[in-house]
């Protein structure tokens, strides 16, 4: 009888498996490499519904951060300012300002900014502002120094790995807390020497890398 289908076919189903599994396997890695907090969420800088600048505010004028972050040494959240908070000044600066227009609309309709959130953790992750700001690990180790920037973007990855790092190894990262807000900071020559004698006083226990501390 003659053949209808060439010999090789007898193959076709293992050729299939393999090239089915080599494309789950690049198509995974492309997902994998793309959709990793390293490559996409760096940089991030959505556009806010009002031009606030922390540039103008904190770089110019000398605002401190907990000015407005209120929330950020005694709390989880460090919290957006309320518009009751910008009115402080606005009500008298810029008045009339074009650029403040939905900052007075909020105040007269008692509805809040809509601020588009920068920073977020996936719900399963559990994190701690006050943690940190209270063993003396300032905001320019996590979110780059806002200072400088028009427009907040996500300086850092906020990986897993990325907070792995430095609990395992946090003493570059231990500042004397007049200096948590100082977004221009660097470690001294005798760094290794005062994160020693903080890490025993306020008994810090790095590595903290139990999965439940992060994940509860
Ligand atoms: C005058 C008030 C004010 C001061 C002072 C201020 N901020 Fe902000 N900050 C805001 C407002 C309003 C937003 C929301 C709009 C935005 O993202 O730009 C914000 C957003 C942020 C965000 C992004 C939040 C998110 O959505 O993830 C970070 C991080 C931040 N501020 C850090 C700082 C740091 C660090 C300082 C001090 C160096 C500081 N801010 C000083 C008002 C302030
Ligand atoms: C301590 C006083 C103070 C507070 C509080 C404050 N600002 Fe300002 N803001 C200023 C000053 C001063 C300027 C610069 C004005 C200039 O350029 O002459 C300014 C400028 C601005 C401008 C640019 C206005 C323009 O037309 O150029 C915006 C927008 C703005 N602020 C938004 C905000 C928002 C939003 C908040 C609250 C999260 C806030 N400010 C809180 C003092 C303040
Ligand atoms: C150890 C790293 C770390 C430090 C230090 C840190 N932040 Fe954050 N910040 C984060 C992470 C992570 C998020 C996202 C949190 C989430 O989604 O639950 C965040 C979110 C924020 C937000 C938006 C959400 C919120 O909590 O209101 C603001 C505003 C903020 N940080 C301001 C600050 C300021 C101001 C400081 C310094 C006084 C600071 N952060 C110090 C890591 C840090
Ligand atoms: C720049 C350094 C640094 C980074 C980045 C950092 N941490 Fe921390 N974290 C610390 C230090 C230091 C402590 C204090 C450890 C202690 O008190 O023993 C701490 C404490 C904590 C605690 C409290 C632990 C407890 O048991 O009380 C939690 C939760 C935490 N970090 C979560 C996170 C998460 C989630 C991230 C990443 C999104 C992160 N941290 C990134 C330095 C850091
Ligand atoms: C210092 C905080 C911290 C600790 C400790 C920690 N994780 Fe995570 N973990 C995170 C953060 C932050 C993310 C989210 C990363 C992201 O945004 O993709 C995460 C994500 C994950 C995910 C989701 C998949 C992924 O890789 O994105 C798993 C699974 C996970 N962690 C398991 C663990 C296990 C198991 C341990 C203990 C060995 C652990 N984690 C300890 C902070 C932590």
């Amino acid at each position: 009888m003659a053949q209808i289908f060439p010999k090789w076919t007898n193959k076709a189903p293992l050729y299939v498996a393999i090239a089915s599994v080599l494309i789950i396997i690049i198509t995974g890695g492309l997902i994998n490499y793309y959709a990793s907090p390293l490559n996409i969420d760096v940089g991030y800088r959505p556009i806010q519904p009002v031009p606030y600048s922390h540039k103008v505010h904190v770089g110019d004028l000398g605002m401190d951060c907990r000015f407005c972050h209120t929330g950020v040494e005694y709390s989880p959240v460090a919290m957006i300012p309320p518009t009751k908070t910008c009115m402080n000044c606005h009500n008298m600066i810029k008045a009339d300002s074009e650029n403040l227009k939905l900052i007075r609309e909020s105040q007269q309709n008692k509805t809040p900014v809509q601020w588009v959130r920068v920073h977020k953790s996936p719900d399963y992750v559990y994190f701690d502002h006050s943690a940190h700001i209270t063993v003396g690990v300032g905001c320019a180790s996590c979110h780059g120094n806002i200072s400088e920037m028009e427009v907040v973007f996500q300086a850092k990855p906020l990986s897993m790995g990325w907070c792995l790092n430095c609990h395992r190894n946090p003493d570059d990262h231990l500042r004397p807390f007049d200096k948590i807000t100082n977004m221009t900071w660097t470690p001294p020559a005798n760094q290794a020497e005062f994160a020693a004698k903080q890490k025993a006083l306020l008994d810090i226990k790095a590595p903290t890398t139990d999965c439940t501390g992060c994940h509860r």
